[in-house]
């Protein structure tokens, strides 16, 4: 019996030690991943400041989810806070207090929104950059004109942390867009951005926003990091419903919630009310794009 227990214990204290040793392993690279420093070369944006640029900017702000994460005010604000995620604090980007206005010159802008690294040389967590590398020098040049351009706002937050399952899930699957200056090459010649217009390049342009939901191929499924109660996004190529419907159909979809078939969708997991300030011609060149996509079945992301 005695030797037994004594066995017993080995095992135990074995499992336990192999317990600490994984959480330690997973805590230590994920700690190293969210800190490392990336070097990056910073092309240099013109900043306009002209008032038709500055309202452009503020457009930009809209659709590309700027303001939905950043504040109305764009004065930040705790954006997550959830046992299994943790804390993640979108930035105050304003002059005020907290703000960051008056420290990033306007490379260090640039480096946030296009490579998400931090003027420390660490990645940005969760905000994706990986998509707003895409931006073009005019549309970047003129969001930041915008974020110059808003009244500073007093908001001093508290940082953010990790959470220890997020970091697991993250280590685990791969598929967490936790420190977005991972997911960019940003050696790369810069992308050439589309000229502005009805056309299915311009609604790619657009449509990259869609892709950390729906997929890069638009085959919906479930969104890899959220949470169980979160519907998988929808199948949006021609597989899909979206292939009956007309544009008009879809514009007032994306407008008002309600789809052709009369289904409604639910703001807090499809941001229509963001995607539905695009203007119509954003809207037609987006679905253009979408109707351009190879078939796909629901669920292939
Ligand atoms: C999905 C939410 C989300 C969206 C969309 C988003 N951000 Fe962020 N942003 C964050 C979070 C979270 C942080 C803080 C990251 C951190 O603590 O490392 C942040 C940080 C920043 C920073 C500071 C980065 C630094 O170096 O400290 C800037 C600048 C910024 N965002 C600008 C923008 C702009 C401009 C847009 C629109 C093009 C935008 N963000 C869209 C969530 C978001
Ligand atoms: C934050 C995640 C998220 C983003 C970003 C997002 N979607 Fe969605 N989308 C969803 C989810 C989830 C659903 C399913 C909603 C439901 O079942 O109510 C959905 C549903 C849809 C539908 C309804 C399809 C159908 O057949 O009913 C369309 C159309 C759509 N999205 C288009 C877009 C477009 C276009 C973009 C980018 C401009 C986009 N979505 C960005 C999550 C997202």
């Amino acid at each position: 019996m005695k030797n037994v227990l004594k066995w017993l214990g080995i095992v135990v204290g074995i499992l336990v030690g192999l317990v600490v040793i994984a959480a330690a392993t997973i805590y230590g690279v994920t700690e190293y991943r969210s800190t490392r420093a990336w070097n990056v070369k910073v092309a240099s944006v013109t900043i306009p400041t002209d008032a038709a640029s500055v309202k452009w900017g503020e457009h930009v702000a809209v659709v590309r989810g700027c303001v939905d994460c950043h504040g109305a005010n764009l004065g930040g604000k705790i954006f997550i806070e959830d046992p299994a995620v943790g804390r993640l604090i979108s930035v105050n980007l304003t002059s005020g207090k907290g703000g960051i206005g008056k420290t990033f010159s306007d490379t260090d802008l640039v480096r946030a929104i296009r490579h998400g690294v931090d003027p420390s040389g660490r990645s940005v967590w969760f905000m994706p950059a990986q998509e707003f590398y895409y931006l073009s020098d005019t549309d970047l040049g003129a969001l930041i004109a915008y974020l110059r351009s808003v009244p500073p706002v007093d908001n001093e937050l508290p940082k953010s942390n990790l959470a220890f399952l997020i970091r697991t899930i993250y280590l685990l699957t791969g598929e967490v867009a936790l420190f977005p200056a991972e997911l960019i090459n940003h050696d790369a010649p810069r992308p050439v951005a589309p000229p502005v217009g009805v056309t299915a390049d311009y609604g790619k342009y657009l449509a990259v926003g869609c892709t950390g939901c729906h997929g890069t191929g638009f085959g919906g499924g479930a969104i890899p990091g959220a949470p169980p109660s979160f519907p998988p996004a929808i199948n949006i190529t021609p597989g899909g419903e979206i292939q009956g419907w007309s544009e008009a159909g879809f514009i007032k979809a994306m407008r008002s919630g309600v789809t052709p078939g009369g289904r409604q969708l639910n703001n807090d997991y499809m941001p229509w009310k963001i995607i539905g300030q695009m203007t119509d011609d954003e809207l037609k060149a987006v679905l253009l794009y979408l109707r351009s996509l190879p078939k796909k079945e629901q669920g292939s992301r």
